[in-house]
This record gives structure tokens, sequence and C-alpha cells, in this order.
């Protein structure tokens, strides 16, 4: 097969960032993909419909000519969020979910939650509209080796939650371990998760190999190899509840070549060929199509896109380093190797 056209795709986990690197960065997915799940992670988070209304104003005034993408808001969940109001901004069509950062787990989560049970009123009011959780699924602390943390996360905190509350519909986001895809196979048709370009390529000594590798820094940072497979199998098996979620999250390259460089990986390059060229890779071509472009929407319960896009397989090189309209510079994950399939343009 040298040609593949599919239901246009969508990015269900995206950092788009604000000003000018957002308007730098968006050009990217926009061409790729027909909405995205956005990050509410802001400096300060997007906790309220009005915050995320104006974020939604300047992510499509960003958008080059002629672009029909469509930007999916999430809100920030802190300790303080009151049901009404979460349950007001998804009924007036503002927010698609919301997001759960564990306090300190990541970039910009100082205002995240405590504890998760203190969210029970707000996650049995999202289980009764149908609205879905997502989840940053790592414990915080420094007790916690960082490699075991999505594992005691999804035993200490998950699954007494989705306990609690059956019917809420939850996505454990950017999975790392075989513990994650267990979490999901096992788990009810209201359990799904993400899986990033670069946990399906990379494992934990790639991060170290020859010296340390700041751009292959994200959180969860990545795990063994073993982890690194199981991840990857659940991907490309076309199981429902696996869908496509970059995690495209970007920094400057200061912030990342740094004596603490920050977590995130900017994918959103080639994020869609390079998923593409793993599914290949796997002999899985044909479960592409509900990874990308079917099996999310189904989850959230939004229309599937109704255009189509085609990849054809050709060899070309990812740019490396992309400029940025503040003057800032970013490096591209697989940029400067190969890939096998390049989205033709629409
Ligand atoms: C993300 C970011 O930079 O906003 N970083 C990351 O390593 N993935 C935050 C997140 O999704 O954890
Ligand atoms: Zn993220």
């Amino acid at each position: 097969m040298d040609q593949l056209t599919i239901t246009r795709p969508d990015d269900w986990h995206l950092h788009l960032r604000d000003g000018a690197m957002m308007e730098s960065v968006l050009p990217y997915t926009a061409k790729q993909f027909a909405r995205a799940i956005v990050m509410p992670n802001l400096t300060p988070p997007v906790t309220t419909a009005e915050m995320a209304k104006g974020y939604r104003d300047r992510i499509l005034a960003a958008l080059p000519e002629g672009s029909d993408f469509q930007p999916l808001m999430t809100c920030y969940l802190t300790d303080d969020t009151a049901p009404d109001d979460l349950a007001q901004g998804h009924a007036d069509g503002i927010f698609t979910a919301a997001k759960l950062y564990p306090a300190n787990a990541t970039t910009n989560s100082a205002a995240g939650v405590t504890d998760v049970r203190k969210l029970d009123p707000v996650l049995k009011r999202m289980a009764e509209i149908g609205m879905p959780l997502l989840v940053h699924g790592e414990v915080t602390g420094p007790k916690v080796d960082i490699f075991d943390r999505e594992a005691v996360f999804i035993e200490t905190v998950l699954t007494p939650m989705v306990e609690r509350h059956p019917s809420l519909k939850v996505v454990l986001e950017h999975i790392t371990t075989g513990q994650a895809v267990e979490f999901v196979e096992t788990g009810g048709h209201n359990v799904a998760a993400t899986v990033t370009p670069q946990h399906m390529i990379i494992n934990r000594n790639d991060i170290f190999k020859g010296g340390i590798r700041p751009h292959l820094y994200c959180l969860p940072v990545a795990k063994r190899e073993r982890h690194r497979l199981a991840v990857r199998t659940a991907a490309v098996s076309g199981h429902p509840r696996f869908f496509l979620g970059t995690d495209s999250a970007p920094h400057t390259l200061g912030a990342k070549e740094s004596a603490c460089g920050c977590a995130g990986i900017f994918n959103a390059p080639a994020a869609l060929e390079t998923y593409l060229n793993v599914f290949d890779q796997e002999d899985a071509l044909e479960n592409f199509e509900g990874f990308a472009s079917l099996h999310g929407p189904r989850f959230y319960g939004l229309p599937v896109n109704e255009g189509k896009i085609t990849l054809r397989r050709e060899s070309w090189m990812v740019e490396e380093d992309i400029d940025t309209k503040s003057g800032d510079k970013l490096k591209a994950f697989m940029g400067g190797e190969e890939l096998g399939w390049r989205l033709v343009d629409a």
C-alpha cells in the first residue's frame, strides 16, 4: 500500500500555549488535525469558562487563513472548582472536558488538585452530564520513584476514583506503562487512554544515549523497554479505547537546554506521520484510522469528522530547528530523522 486515505484525524491532547508561541505552533496542528483538545495549563491556568472562551477566541484569531480547525477547550480543575460553574461551561459549549493535574505533577500544575477525594462532588456532576475527565496520571512527592509514579497513581488514586464514580468517562492521558494499558483493557467502556508518538518510540535509555538528551524529557517520563512495547502494542491493536493524543508541549530551546530543563516534547511538526510510521512498522496500517480518527470522537460522544486526508509513502526528513515569532527556537521531535509517510497537501 503506497497511499492511505482516512477520515480527518483529531489530536485529543495538545499544549498550544499562548501569544507568540501559540501563533508559531498552531499552524502545524491545524494542518494535520480537524480538532484538538487544548490543555489548560497556561499561567495563570484556564479555570473558568470566561478564560476558556477568551483563550479559544485567541486561538481562532491566530489560525491560518482558510483553516477550519476547531479547538476543544478544557477546564483546569483546582480544589475550588464549583460543580455548577463547570457544568454551566459544559452546557454552554465552552468546555468539552476537564483536566485533573495532581498539584505539582508537571509543567504549570502548581494550582492543581491536592487530594482527588476533594473533587468528588465535581466528579459526580461530570458523570451525570457525561463530561469526560482527563487525567495526568502521576502521584507527586519525593517518596515515589519517578519511574513508578504512573503505576502508583493507577493503584492508589485512579482505581479507587473510578470505583467511586463508575459511570464517569475517564481518559488516562499520555500513558507510559504496562499497568496503564492493563487498566484500560480491563476497565469499563468509560475508561480510555491517549498515546503520544514519543512513548511508542523512545524508552528511558534514549534519554541518556551518549549524554543527556533534554529534548526527550517529558512527563510522564519514558519508561523501560517492556513498557514502551506494551504501550505501542496497545496503540496499534485496534482496541477502541486507545487513541491519538500528541501531548505536543513546546518549550523554548533555552528552557529545555538548561540546568533545570522543562518537561515537554514538541512533536507537532510531524505528529501524524510519526504515528503512521509506527503503525507501518508494526504492520497495522488497517488500524491507523481507528486510532487517529474514530476512537476518540466515539469515546467523547462527538461526531466523527466529515472530510478525508491522504498520506503517501514517501521518504522525507523532519525539520529539526523551528523558529518562533518571538525569536525563540524550538527543537522538533524526530527532527533530522527520516519518516516513510507524508501528508499530501489538501
Ligand atoms: C506538558 C507541558 O509542558 O505543558 N509537559 C509534558 O512533559 N508533557 C505538561 C504535561 O502534559 O504533563
Ligand atoms: Zn500534556
